[in-house]
């Protein structure tokens, strides 16, 4: 058995070097709390990067996986049906008011599924060249190559030329923008509600609400990149429903399998007969694991008291955070987000003050160059608020 640094230096030597780790390897978990090899306790508001929405050793979680375990069956593929993602796909279907589900297995996957449904959408209502998809800058959507194309940042293209061709971008926030790339080659408008990795920027109300009047006006698919956003993570099962706009197709990841990896494509009537069998899929997509756990997930997101507890949380770490910017108003510049997806500005470099608070015991993460992002589990407590601000307050103290 290798210790802590052993294992690193191992790692080190054998994955490819896509990543800078912290040297931190999890150990175990409860709520918000994790414990290392090492027997250090950190509090958790990085959630896996907005994954793990039951938090740690969530017992519905773990007997909804058991019985899967217990069956002997992990994955069948989807040359047959499964139980456990037909009750997942029945609870988005229910939760969203849309139709009809595809399962893949990340962000990036649900992504590629719902860029293939827009262009075969266009070629059928348009002709062969309405491939043009547009996408915003500052956006976020993965990293495979339709993803990473349609992400809005140029710091994510560099060394990886040629993208893909016909994604253009438009500002975020601006009708104008958009309204001026949509010509008659146009197929669908793809925007994350609340910008994620691009620093924790919520859509405003008018811009969503006019880009679906855009949409109606042109025959265009509306799809909303809820990977981080939705899921409850601000406060509502989908993020679309805080805005009351209905997109015509929406990309799930992250917090749908609350650490299991599971992706899906949520499709609206408008589009829900484009794909035919043959069209696209995946392997694993949807397999038993994965739907056991969006079936669970899907089933919480049910139960008003959860949602009760998220908007409460989310109020309660808002006017923490507010407060803090009061007490440092030199460096804290904004304080923005939604639900449990919060973002603060700061003034002075973010590096330090987040390797600050992981030695005072608490994981936070950047989201784009400036912000520290707060994605903790959805069941975080006040008072782990108040442990977080703590550590965050005594980290500010000494910039
Ligand atoms: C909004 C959004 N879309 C897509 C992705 C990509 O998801 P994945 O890493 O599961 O491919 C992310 C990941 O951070 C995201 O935040």
């Amino acid at each position: 058995m290798m210790n802590t640094s052993e294992y690193i230096a191992t790692g080190k030597n054998h994955f490819a070097p896509t990543y800078a780790q912290l040297p931190l390897i999890i150990a175990k978990g409860e709520g918000c709390q994790v414990t290392d090899t090492e027997g250090n306790s950190y509090l958790d508001f990085v959630a896996g990067i907005a994954v793990n929405a039951l938090g740690y050793g969530h017992e519905g979680l773990k007997s909804a996986l058991s019985e899967v375990l217990e069956t002997g069956v992990t994955h069948t593929s989807n040359l047959y049906w499964n139980t456990y993602a037909i009750e997942a796909a029945k609870n988005l279907t229910k939760l969203s008011g849309l139709e009809k589900v595809f399962f893949c297995n990340s962000g990036a996957e649900a992504n590629e599924a719902a860029l293939k449904l827009a262009r075969k959408y266009g070629h059928a209502k348009k002709g062969a060249d309405a491939n043009k998809i547009i996408s915003m800058k500052n956006s976020f959507h993965g990293r495979t190559y339709g993803a990473v194309t349609a992400t809005g940042q140029q710091k994510y293209h560099k060394n990886f030329a040629p993208m893909m061709p016909d994604i253009t971008y438009a500002d975020f926030n601006d009708l104008e923008s958009v309204a001026a790339k949509i010509d008659k080659r146009t197929c669908a408008i793809l925007i994350e509600p609340v910008q994620g990795e691009g620093g924790i920027k919520p859509a405003e109300l008018s811009f969503l609400k006019g880009v679906r009047d855009l949409c109606d006006q042109h025959d265009i698919l509306l799809i909303f990149d809820e990977v981080q956003c939705g899921m409850g993570r601000i406060g509502t099962p989908f993020a679309f429903q805080q805005f009351d706009v209905r997109p015509d197709a929406v990309s799930l990841a992250k917090g749908l399998g609350a650490g299991v990896p599971v992706g899906a494509l949520v499709i609206g009537n408008k589009a829900a007969q484009t794909f035919a069998p043959g069209d696209h899929a995946s392997t694993f997509g949807g397999n038993y694991l994965a739907g056991a756990a969006a079936a669970y997930m899907t089933s919480k997101l049910q139960e008003s008291d959860f949602l009760a507890h998220i908007n409460e949380s989310a109020d309660y770490l808002k006017s923490a955070l507010l407060q803090l910017a009061t007490t440092y108003p030199n460096l804290i510049n904004e304080v923005r987000g939604m639900g449990l997806m919060m973002g603060i500005e700061l003034s002075i470099a973010i590096g330090p003050v987040i390797e600050g608070c992981f030695d005072g015991g608490l994981l936070l993460v950047g989201a784009g160059a400036h912000v520290i992002r707060f994605v903790p589990p959805l069941i975080v407590e006040k008072v782990d608020i108040d442990k977080a601000m703590a550590i965050l307050d005594s980290v500010l103290k000494d910039c």
